[in-house]
């Protein structure tokens, strides 16, 4: 065995699959999905194949042009991180060079969230959902889950007919099911006739570029959509208030779009649609192809929800592109997709949107290195994940130790040689999979002598913050960091000194103040300006956060709701960790578990995890 990936079964010496065709069923009452896959390879195989699975029910694998069976079998043991290894027996007189597998998902498969009516926003039809990266592909159809091997693939969804479907491929068609269609027979329990149904339609999709698994996606509920521009429409459950407000905050992103082609090249992917999901969406948002997931909380009016689409759309060329070829090498995925993202906010924000975000990255980073004293491999850029879950270790460090290493070399060969060192880059690998290695050597080739100014090795395989790193600089940023630190003198910020504050400023502020203060000086900021109340929820957590470490317990209302209300992991990871972590903290703790309790339905099954994870470490 030869393993490509430590977070995959896959091996290397075997053939990979390119192409996927996959039907699915979708069975809302039972929260199941019903598959077929038919996969090709990219040449002739025989032996063993070795696929990864988690929470699927595998029920035949066949040889596609006989249906013969073909041989397969089960790890019985299923590894808490990778999942269940499939293993099939390809014949060895006539190499094969494809095959289908037909399975089952399971309500706890962990890409997927489930949401039963009353947990929409019409409360009239139900939801469901992907989130696939890191390592959750697999939980929704068996396949060769590491970046490394990037698949093109086509997709037949069978919903019921009052849903539509959106996914991360070109949408083909909605029309009615035609029987027999792939392979829709062999689905167990006699499929064809519920396959056909006059309940149900087929959307038909297609994605003939080749992705890494991470990148599949789909949701499915009742959707509606706007146009906001020629290749940009935004999806959300068809509410018009949340559409409306969508199409709003969304208006600016053609221009992004055309900067990000300015800078980074042609964007390959013709459309560039968002869906904006429900509150329990567990991320900011999601680089899917040609149609980025976004959390509603990013939908509050000022210039950080375009961020997010900044920073999703900057992955089109930076991570879905190039694409990084393991997850210890994430830093190439989201490091250069900071980096962009805050080029693309420069062009379109001007400068001084663009260091206050650079300057709460590089807090973030600060914290995250104290957060990590006891872990340093996870301060280093490129990191050995070994026996490491990525939803676990998630942190900023690759988005922000990435960002500032990029940085260091624009500052050291100049603005106009970094631009065109990221055009070629871009242009060399594009549809590849890489690793650190390859993007040094490819360095060093285009900026010659690069390694005798800036220590290469030190920033991508040394731990903490190199001392070439540097904290940004503009009059709104300095001016911030210095009101938080006469708040420790116990000096407050004057109204007339945040009048024209929006989150990014609260959130920079905030972030600046020591972890814990005085109760008093709590409800004092509170009592001013209300930031327990704020409708940003960025802001809202430092706050509360803050509220927590400093044991005001008056606020554990507002705690609560929060976690009730939101699933996205930047807010309800510091929440339960401030609750739980720590000693003498008994009522803290206690809450924590019944909130959980009462709101683990609620959220994503990535994200149930996180909070399991944070409970066994601390309770
Ligand atoms: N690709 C990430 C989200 C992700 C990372 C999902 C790792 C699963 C595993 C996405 O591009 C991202 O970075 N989202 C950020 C947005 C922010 C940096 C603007 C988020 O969700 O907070
Ligand atoms: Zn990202």
């Amino acid at each position: 065995m030869a393993p490509l990936d430590p977070h995959s079964f896959t091996d290397s010496t075997h053939t990979l699959t390119t192409h996927i065709a996959l039907s699915l069923y979708f069975d809302f009452p039972s929260a199941t999905i019903h598959g077929a896959a038919l996969f090709t390879l990219s040449s002739p195989h025989s032996g063993p194949l070795c696929l990864d699975t988690r929470s699927l029910s595998i029920h035949r694998v066949l040889s596609p042009s006989t249906l013969s069976p073909l041989p397969y079998s089960l790890s019985p043991f299923c590894d808490p991180i990778k999942g269940t290894h499939l293993s099939l027996s390809l014949p060895n007189d006539v190499a094969l060079s494809s095959f289908l597998i037909t399975f089952s998902t399971s309500p706890s498969s962990s890409a997927l969230q489930w949401l039963s009516p009353p947990q929409t926003f019409n409360k009239k039809h139900p939801f469901v959902y992907t989130q696939c990266q890191s390592i959750h592909a697999r939980s929704v159809f068996p396949c060769q889950d590491t970046p490394a091997a990037r698949i093109r693939y086509s997709a037949l969804l069978n919903v019921p007919r009052e849903l539509s479907a959106v996914m991360s491929a070109r949408h083909v068609d909605r029309r009615l099911p035609v029987s027999g269609e792939g392979y829709s027979n062999l689905l167990p329990n006699g499929f064809n006739s519920l396959w056909c149904s006059e309940t149900r339609v087929v959307e038909e999709f297609d994605m003939n570029q080749p992705i890494p698994p991470y990148l599949f996606a789909f949701a499915v509920g009742e959707l509606g959509f706007r146009e906001v521009g020629p290749r940009t429409r935004v999806y959300s459950e068809a509410a018009d208030g949340v559409l409306e407000a969508a199409a709003k905050e969304f208006a600016g992103t053609e221009d992004m779009i055309r900067q990000g082609e300015k800078l980074f090249g042609d964007y390959e992917w013709e459309r560039f649609d968002l869906l904006v999901l429900p509150p329990s969406f567990p991320y900011g948002g999601m680089e899917n192809p040609r149609m980025v997931f976004l959390t509603p909380t990013v939908i509050k009016g000022d210039a950080s929800g375009a961020q997010v689409v900044a920073h999703e759309l900057a992955h089109s060329w930076t991570g879905n592109l190039i694409t990084n070829k393991n997850n210890e090498h994430f830093w190439l995925n989201e490091g250069f997709t900071t980096y962009a993202e805050r080029r693309i906010v420069e062009a379109v924000q001007g400068e001084d949107r663009a260091v206050l975000s650079i300057g709460i990255g590089w807090r973030g980073l600060n914290d995250e290195i104290k957060r990590f004293q006891d872990n340093l491999e996870f301060t280093k850029l490129k990191t050995n994940q070994e026996g490491v879950d990525p939803d676990t270790f998630y942190s900023q460090v690759p988005y922000e130790k990435g960002f500032q290493f990029l940085w260091c070399i624009e500052r050291q060969i100049g603005r106009p040689a970094f631009d065109e060192f990221l055009k070629k880059y871009i242009a060399t690998f594009k549809f590849k999979s890489i690793d650190t290695e390859t993007f040094l050597d490819f360095l060093k080739a285009n900026a010659p002598g690069i390694e005798k100014e800036i220590d290469l090795v030190l920033w991508t395989e040394g731990t903490g913050i190199p001392p070439d790193a540097y904290e940004p600089v503009s009059n709104l940023y300095t001016k911030i960091v210095s009101l938080a630190n006469e708040f420790k003198l116990g000096r407050m910020p004057r109204e007339d000194e945040v009048a024209d504050w929006q989150g990014q400023e609260w959130e920079l502020y905030l972030e600046n103040l020591p972890k814990v203060v005085e109760a008093s000086q709590v409800f004092a900021l509170d009592a001013r300006y209300r930031l327990s109340e704020s409708n940003d929820y960025e802001v809202k957590v430092a706050f509360l956060q803050l509220a927590i470490l400093s044991k005001c317990r008056d606020f554990y209302g507002e705690v609560e709701k929060t976690l009730k209300e939101v699933g996205r992991m930047k807010y309800v990871r510091p929440l339960y960790t401030a609750l739980v972590q720590g000693i003498g903290k008994e009522e803290e703790k206690i809450l924590a578990k019944r909130v959980f309790a009462e709101a683990r339905d609620c959220y994503h099954p990535i994200a149930q995890g996180v909070v399991e994870s944070i409970f066994a470490k601390h309770l």
